[in-house]
């Protein structure tokens, strides 16, 4: 293992204690993790939110035992390689994305650094950061980024009409800004139902914005295609609600992609009658499910052109945004605390009150070091 900063043996993480517990998160002294073969350990500046990390908590799927730390995506500074790590070195700024059934990098010290907090990549999915990109938008990509990545990517065409229901969400803002300014998409549809998120996915450069609560949207896309549908259509809600809608936007031979587990499945614990799969087979439409957890549930599908498919995710994710191509819209960031991250989580699972991305600010100091220097701290 290469190492030359001095790291601490324990940090003060916050996660989950006890199986199944769900929200609140609590505060936990772990170890420090040591890289093996292929691993990367981060001294952590910033992470974000994302929905995923209060499912783990209510239903520990991915079979941990507890305590398991959270905050899965990472930017920070690499403090130790294993061995056949080459392509990152100690020292360097970078974004990754903690395994999915790993641990993560939040810590109760409130952004104050104290003992610091660290976190494991895999080196596939750790890339290094552009120094235009600070380290808290950096942050605030990898999970939602390489979901809207593995629904679209290779998948639009130039010139294609996409429909993105959902487009002010954390996936949904970064799906819009991806098929309409990096992959050519000619038309891109989307909907939300606050002010606030309807002005994301405008923003973000969706050329239609419906209310999905209020607009018959299948029609107003049926009329903005001249009665086809949309070319490819990308459900990344997690709502049975809207699979059954959008599913019913896709034109004849087109494609519905959705994000997870899919219709029926939504809620994980009772699979319910979805009518999804006929509304797509009246069409000829193909049904493609993306899910990011299958790569770690399932170790047998982390085979290398899945490593190198991520291992592109990551790449475009920094290239793309240092280009402001595929940005994150933060709404807000907190620092990382207890309370902050259990209210941060609540208002998630309410489904209510955040639109785009909630970054964490791990450790103050790193994370707003100038992007130029090299951070005095470590
Ligand atoms: N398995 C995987 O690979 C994977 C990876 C990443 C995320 N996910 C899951 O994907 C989901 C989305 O993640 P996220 O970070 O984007 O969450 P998020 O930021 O909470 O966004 C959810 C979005 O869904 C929209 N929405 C809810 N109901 C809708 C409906 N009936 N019609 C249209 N839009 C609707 C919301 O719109 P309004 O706010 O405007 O109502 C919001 O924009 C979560 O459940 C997450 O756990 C799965």
């Amino acid at each position: 293992m290469k190492q030359t900063q001095k790291v601490p043996e324990t940090f003060l993480g916050v996660g989950y204690t006890k199986d199944r517990a769900g929200l609140p998160l609590e505060a936990v002294r772990v170890p420090v993790p040591q890289p093996a073969d292929e691993q990367v350990l981060i001294r952590i500046a910033a992470s974000s939110l994302n929905p995923l990390e209060y499912k783990l908590a209510d239903l520990n799927f991915m079979g941990r035992t507890p305590p398991v730390i959270l905050g899965l995506d990472l930017a920070g500074v690499v403090v130790a390689v294993g061995p056949g790590v080459s392509d990152v070195a100690v020292g360097d700024a970078v974004a990754a994305m903690a395994d999915l059934n790993g641990d993560g990098g939040w810590v109760a010290t409130g952004g104050n650094g104290g003992d610091g907090g660290y976190a494991l990549a895999h080196r596939f999915l750790t890339v290094r950061k552009p120094p235009s990109l600070s380290f808290r938008d950096a942050a605030a990509l990898p999970m939602c980024f390489l979901s809207a990545f593995a629904g679209l990517y290779r998948r639009v065409q130039a010139g294609d009409t996409v429909y993105v229901p959902g487009g002010g969400g954390g996936v949904g803002h970064l799906a819009v800004q991806m098929a309409a300014r990096a992959l050519g998409a000619g038309l891109v549809i989307s909907s939300g139902s606050t002010p606030q998120s309807i002005a994301v996915a405008r923003q973000s450069g969706a050329h239609h914005v419906f209310d999905y609560k209020r607009d018959d949207i299948t029609a107003e896309i049926t009329k903005l295609t001249d009665g086809r549908g949309a070319d490819l259509v990308f459900d990344s809600t997690y709502s049975e609600h809207s699979f059954v809608e959008t599913a019913k936007a896709v034109r004849q031979g087109g494609s519905w992609i959705v994000l997870g587990v899919g219709p029926g499945k939504t809620t994980r614990l009772v699979e319910t009658h979805s009518p999804v799969d006929a509304t797509l087979a009246e069409r000829g439409a193909e049904h493609v499910n993306v899910n990011l957890l299958r790569y770690f549930s399932e170790p047998a599908t982390l085979d290398g052109e899945a490593r190198a498919f991520l291992q592109r995710g990551m790449a475009l994710a920094m290239e793309w945004a240092a280009q402001g191509l595929v940005v994150p819209h933060i709404d807000q960031t907190i620092d990382s605390t207890v309370e902050a991250i259990n209210a941060g989580l609540q208002a998630l699972k309410a489904g209510h009150g955040v639109v785009g991305k909630v970054a964490v600010i791990v450790d103050r100091d790193l994370a707003y070091v100038a992007q130029d220097t090299p951070p005095a701290m470590l």
